[in-house]
């Protein structure tokens, strides 16, 4: 009977467009990767800087893991505690500008575990309707009443603070979206926080390590709380929270993917620590990114595609789900590597090609991806599949 619907749901997922199966890669050197034979550019990485393919990170962390060892064998309440952890969670915390930090092993985690926790029943929680899949497990977790605004929409956010029934709410947002590119109205938010009062989850997953100075970011002004991956710019994996102070506390009593997992080991918050210093060494990266990912949403739109994106993750709008997967299929045959984002990712109707640019992207990259882009996307139709 299972086995049944399982086939029949996949059935429907091939039919909608909407299947999955994503290609073994077999191996990663910078900015290509390899499956078998063929090299292909990569544009679907979070390794903005660059960190997750260099040498001198890998040095670092196989040190840490030959130092320290290999697993913390135990969640942070059991037998998992170490200071070296804690040790690096008060330097992020400093480096980020909060009173406190904790780790998590994902950043899906992260935000599940921390919305879920801070919320609770009789609570109001305001979220853009972009943001990630993890925050809103957390807030279905959290048995708050939770809507949504129209994705950076301030005036939305407005009606839905003026409307609220108590005075306990949360607004959850991101500050770099991850599947439309675009930042956060800071300012807008700034506004409503003095007037409405409400605590801020800022899901700082993409901007961390890229954006701002010493790679802190661009929502500190208006989160209290915010989420970080270290899977993404920082080249590494994990995540950490950032919290005002006595939340840490709270969150070791009361978050149940934090109590209930293994947490990381050692190793992990050394490399964190070390980490901390390249951030403040990446200045030349961030600026080639920054320069990198002009060029490249110019070079788009010169040649006529809708083209969304404030910094480094720019959109490309397809809109049916077939034809962004078969125009993705056609660029991994001409060299190139970009992900497909389609239902649920991205709303019904209004797929997209969502390009990660990386600090070790070049004018003539930016150039073979837009002639490739250019050839296949004509060959395409809206109703192929
Ligand atoms: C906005 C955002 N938040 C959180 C996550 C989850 O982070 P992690 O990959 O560390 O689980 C992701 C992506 O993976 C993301 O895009």
């Amino acid at each position: 009977m299972f086995a049944e619907r399982l086939r029949q749901r996949l059935l429907m997922q091939r039919q909608a467009g909407l299947h999955r199966n994503p290609p073994e890669a077999t191996a990663r050197d910078g900015k290509y990767l390899f499956f078998g034979n063929r090299k292909v550019l990569n544009f679907s990485s979070n390794d903005y800087l660059g960190l997750g393919a260099s040498p001198k990170l890998r040095e670092k962390v196989a040190a840490n893991f030959r130092r320290y060892g290999t697993s913390s064998s135990s969640s942070r309440l059991v037998s998992g505690h170490y200071a070296l952890i804690s040790r690096a969670e008060e330097a992020y915390a400093r480096h980020f500008g909060y009173d406190e930090a904790l780790f998590f092993p994902s950043g899906y985690q992260a935000n599940l575990g921390v919305i879920s926790a801070l919320f609770a029943q009789g609570d109001t929680v305001i979220f853009d309707k972009h943001i990630h899949a993890s925050s809103v497990k957390g807030m279905a977790l959290s048995k708050a009443e939770f809507l949504g605004y129209r994705h950076n929409s301030m005036s939305h956010l407005r009606k839905r603070l003026e409307a609220r029934k108590d005075d306990q709410a949360g607004v959850v947002t991101e500050s770099l979206f991850s599947m439309d590119g675009d930042f956060l109205d800071v300012e807008g938010i700034r506004k409503l926080k003095r007037e409405h009062g409400f605590l801020c989850i800022v899901d700082e997953a993409h901007a961390f390590g890229a954006l701002g100075e010493n790679g802190r970011g661009i929502a500190r002004t208006v989160a209290d709380v915010a989420v970080g991956t270290f899977g993404k710019a920082l080249g590494l994996f994990g995540a950490f929270a950032l919290l005002p102070a006595g939340y840490k506390e709270y969150l070791f009593n009361f978050c149940s993917p934090l109590i209930y997992s293994t947490t990381l080991p050692e190793a992990h918050a050394a490399s964190a620590l070390d980490l901390l210093e390249i951030l403040g060494d990446s200045d030349a990266e961030r600026d080639s990114l920054r320069r990198i990912s002009v060029l490249m949403r110019e070079a788009l739109r010169g040649e006529g595609f809708h083209v969304g994106g404030d910094a480094h993750i720019i959109v490309v709008e397809i809109g049916d789900e077939a034809r962004a997967a078969a125009v993705s299929r056609g660029l991994f045959e001409g060299g190139v590597f970009v992900f497909p984002a389609r239902y649920p990712t991205v709303p019904m109707g209004r797929a997209i090609l969502r390009i990660g640019m990386t600090a070790r992207h070049r004018e003539q990259d930016v150039s073979f991806f837009v002639d490739a882009l250019k050839g296949v996307y004509a060959r395409t139709q809206p109703e192929s599949r």
